[in-house]
């Protein structure tokens, strides 16, 4: 079985990128040992700090923000960062030839159940010249790597470089990812899906349809039974995606009218979306492809409608 390394090597990945990768995944099996002791460790409960998206920052929200801020700046290939926990991009370097941006614990309130959480993060081209929010406004499209790291029963990391999806198992007895499955393929129908259903009455009218003809099952107009599943952490719902296929949305709603969409486009929607179109599947607001929006900010919300391509885009017909 491939390493990472050996894994990188056979698709070519240029040496920089290799070694930023190797830094996200070492840092990430630094987390998972952190996540693994949990109470033991100290690192379960909430702070009182509010983060920049108005949520609660849990202790491990700025542990491992702080354990990925640190690894990134010491890398010396990294000119700045993003993260979903820093109010404003953070400048690694005076050189380097890439800009990250992560979410470096998804599944927050996931944390003190013992139950799935994740690391997502995103890889983009640094521009020349000095480093504003500006130069993380690039579309998805110019992500030149994307991932997440699952900090499941096993701790597994989900990699693009733009060649394919792969997934990568840890071996703790090496501290090291081995590739356990190349060329990941999501099928192109399902018949599972993954949304809040307690948000229904806050949704748009044609989600709303979508969801309740799939509710219907057999006798209905999709003439098929669906299976719900939400595990409340995309890193955990988008796993499920890859292995297995399924649509997982969060859609627009109305419930907070300051705050129609919950997932984050730069940190969130964007790697996974580059995931699931270089495993067959499909990205999309509903009404755009995830990877072409052209980034306002780096904080900006999207809705997200991905996985199995018909799904998705039968789904995208109700929007229409
Ligand atoms: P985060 O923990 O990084 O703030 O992200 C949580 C997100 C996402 O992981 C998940 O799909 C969604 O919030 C869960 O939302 P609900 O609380 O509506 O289930
Ligand atoms: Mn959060
Ligand atoms: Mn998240
Ligand atoms: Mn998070």
């Amino acid at each position: 079985m491939q390493t990472l390394a050996q894994a990188l090597a056979e698709k070519a990945v240029p040496d920089s990128l290799t070694q930023l990768i190797n830094t996200l995944a070492n840092t990430s099996i630094s987390i998972s040992q952190a996540v693994r002791r949990g109470a033991l460790a100290g690192v379960l409960g909430t702070t009182d700090h509010e983060n920049v998206q108005g949520e609660t920052q849990k202790k491990l929200d700025v542990i491992t923000n702080d354990m990925l801020k640190d690894a990134l700046a010491a890398a010396g290939n990294v000119r700045a960062l993003a993260s979903e926990e820093e109010d404003e991009p953070v400048i690694c370097g005076d050189s380097g030839d890439f800009l990250v941006c992560f979410d470096p614990l998804d599944g927050s309130s996931n944390i003190d159940i013992n139950s799935l959480v994740g690391t997502i993060f995103s890889v983009l081209p640094a521009p020349a010249g000095e480093i504003s929010e500006q130069s993380f406004l690039q579309s998805g499209r110019k992500q030149v790597a994307a991932g997440y790291v699952l900090y499941g029963a096993a701790t597994m990391l989900a990699l693009t470089t733009g060649k394919g999806t792969q997934l990568f198992t840890l071996d703790n007895d090496r501290n090291e990812f081995v590739l356990t499955q190349d060329a990941v393929t999501i099928p192109a129908d399902t018949a599972e899906f993954a949304i809040n259903m307690s948000n229904q009455r806050f949704w748009e009218a044609p989600m709303q349809r979508y969801i309740d003809e799939l509710l219907q099952g057999k006798t209905g107009p999709r003439g098929k039974s669906f299976n719900m599943r939400w595990i409340a952490a995309m890193v955990g719902d988008v796993h499920r995606v890859l292995c297995r296929g399924g649509i997982f949305t969060y859609p627009t709603d109305c419930k907070n009218p300051n705050k129609p969409y919950k997932l984050r486009l730069m940190y969130e929607a964007n790697p996974m979306a580059m995931l699931v179109e270089q495993a067959g599947g499909s990205a999309s607001t509903g009404y755009q492809t995830i990877l072409d929006i052209e980034p306002e900010a780096i904080h900006q919300r999207v809705a997200v409608i991905l996985g199995s391509a018909n799904e998705v885009a039968t789904c995208l017909q109700y929007h229409k």
